[in-house]
């Protein structure tokens, strides 16, 4: 099985985390990946490295998250929800596969912004936990396959195979709002409307790519 299908079956939200730190050749790695799907993207994410005060507040404790000295700031255009949540979670299921854990955060931190740059018509959309977890996490309770599809033929192995890598994706609240829809050869995803629906929608279609092993030119 490739890399990227393990990481979407082993990635689960870790919140606290072990005082290891990221060794130096997997934060280059990690710069390398930001980097290049931040030139794809037009997003601006940014690797914090070593700082504790984001995740030192009330709301941090309270969520459950310990330990946390590492994270992404989803950094980006406002506009680019979807395009935030599909190369943040390209870069979350690459940091799996090196042996890290991860958490996306809309709510439980606070923003210490010395530590990196928002540009003009851009804004902070989340963070992204990163670093050695004390546990791998545990599996979230999921939606079916046929709650989230609207297939009116048999439906072809590839598009069950995205939809099942999109029910393993992580969304807010766990809410799992998107649905796909098989139009010929082709999918349109959609989402309802709710809180970071329009980036959960971006990590589902990820894991969906990774999972039908189709590409962008799947998308209606
Ligand atoms: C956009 C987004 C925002 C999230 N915000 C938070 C948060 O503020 N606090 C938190 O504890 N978890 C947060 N999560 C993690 C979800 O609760 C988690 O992904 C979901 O429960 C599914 O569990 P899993 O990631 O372990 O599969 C967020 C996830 C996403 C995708």
């Amino acid at each position: 099985m490739n890399k990227l299908k393990e990481s979407i079956i082993n990635r689960h939200s870790v919140r606290a985390y072990s005082d290891k730190h990221i060794e130096d050749a997997k934060v280059a790695e990690l710069q390398d990946i930001i980097l290049k799907y931040n030139a794809a993207s037009g997003l601006n994410m940014q690797l914090i490295t070593d700082e504790p005060e984001a995740f030192n507040c009330f709301l941090a404790h309270y969520g459950k998250f310990r330990g946390v000295r590492n994270y992404i700031a989803m950094v980006g255009p406002k506009d680019q929800k979807e395009a935030c949540g599909y190369y943040g979670e390209r870069i979350v299921l690459a940091a799996q596969a090196m042996g890290l854990n991860t958490c996306w955060v809309g709510l439980s931190y606070k923003k210490v912004k010395q530590r990196y740059t928002i540009g003009n018509d851009e804004k902070l959309h989340l963070l992204i936990a990163i670093g050695y977890g004390t546990s791998q996490g545990v599996s979230h309770r999921s939606k079916s396959v046929a709650d989230v599809t609207i297939c009116k033929e048999e439906m072809p192995d590839w598009f069950k195979a995205g939809v099942e890598a999109a029910l393993l994706a992580p969304t807010a609240m766990n809410q799992q709002k998107f649905r796909f829809e098989l139009i010929g050869n082709k999918v349109k995803a959609t989402t309802f409307p709710g809180f970071y629906t329009k980036i959960d929608l971006g990590i589902a279609k990820c894991h969906f790519e990774i999972g039908a092993e189709v590409d962008k030119s799947i998308w209606l």
